[in-house]
């Protein structure tokens, strides 16, 4: 039995990154430490963290107030940037886990922004990163996620416009709501900052499906990127599995398929990856 594991399984570039600076902390002598925000969403990462003294929290004014004598983990999504004034004005160790694509846009849209030009950025008005984009824009930043938002814009014409992405965007909806500002007339400089992470994840799964006789795929049940896996998946191979954690999957029914293939969503940890693995060839 042969079984192929994605390379692309599992958490990406930046978001291990970030975790693995969370753990380097945690691993040094009492130390007080917080994550602005939970490092990921995965209850089983966020309290493993917790059990080695690491709090995961949501800051408001309050909260950042009564800090003193920690560190603060800035997690990949990025924050923006009246947030680090706050920490430093603390005198907080801030350990700076943004992931760089994401940095790369703040300096995109702060430059830009202080040049004159206005910012249009393309994703969820209330997703983190996109709260954090917006907190490195000098002046007023646009939010465009849907075709009306696009055709609503109402920027003065004299203006140029500068375009980004949230990096997790779809290329598609991006493109289009590209293509609808564009005919405004605005004239207007498009960074496509969307990351290549979920489209190689994608593509690689695809490939792997095409070749195996099952393929399971791992992640939460809520996670939409796992889901879409799942589905990308199915297409290809009919006995394609989703499941939570090695527990969800009657491995005896599994080992009976001469190839097997696995990989994960984004936010899947590598030990669940890995014990799937291992079962798999036992
Ligand atoms: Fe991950 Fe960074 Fe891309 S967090 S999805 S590698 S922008």
């Amino acid at each position: 039995m042969k079984v192929i594991l994605a390379k692309k399984a599992g958490f990406c570039f930046g978001v291990q990154r970030a975790i693995d600076m969370v753990y380097d902390e945690a691993n040094e002598p009492n130390k007080n430490i917080y994550t602005y925000g939970p490092i990921i969403h995965n209850e089983e990462v966020v309290s493993d963290l917790e059990s080695k003294g690491v709090k995961a929290i949501n800051f408001d004014e309050g909260e950042l107030k009564g800090l003193n004598d920690c560190t603060v983990v800035i997690r990949s999504h990025g924050v923006a940037k009246n947030i680090y004034d706050d920490l430093e004005r603390k005198n907080v160790n801030v350990v700076d886990a943004t992931c760089p694509f994401v940095k790369k846009i703040h300096e995109i849209v702060q430059k830009e922004s202080e040049d004159g030009k206005t910012i249009i950025i393309v994703g969820s008005e209330y997703h983190p990163e996109v709260q954090g984009i917006k907190g490195w824009v000098k002046g007023d930043a646009f939010i465009v996620d849907e075709e009306a938002d696009a055709r609503g814009l109402d920027i003065d014409k004299e203006t140029p416009v500068c375009i980004v992405s949230q990096t997790t965007y779809n290329p598609q909806k991006f493109a289009k709501l590209v293509e609808i500002i564009r005919e405004k007339g605005y004239d207007s400089n498009v960074v496509n900052t969307i990351c290549n992470a979920t489209n190689e994840r994608q593509t690689e799964a695809k490939e792997i499906a095409k070749k195996v006789d099952a393929m399971i795929v791992i992640g939460g049940k809520n996670s939409s990127n796992t889901q879409k896996l799942y589905e990308i998946c199915k297409n290809e191979c009919e006995n394609t599995y989703y499941i939570q954690t090695a527990k969800d999957l009657d491995f005896d029914e599994v080992r009976k398929y001469d190839k097997i293939g696995i990989t994960a969503g984004a936010s899947t940890p590598k030990n669940i990856i890995e014990e799937v693995h291992t079962e798999c060839q036992r």
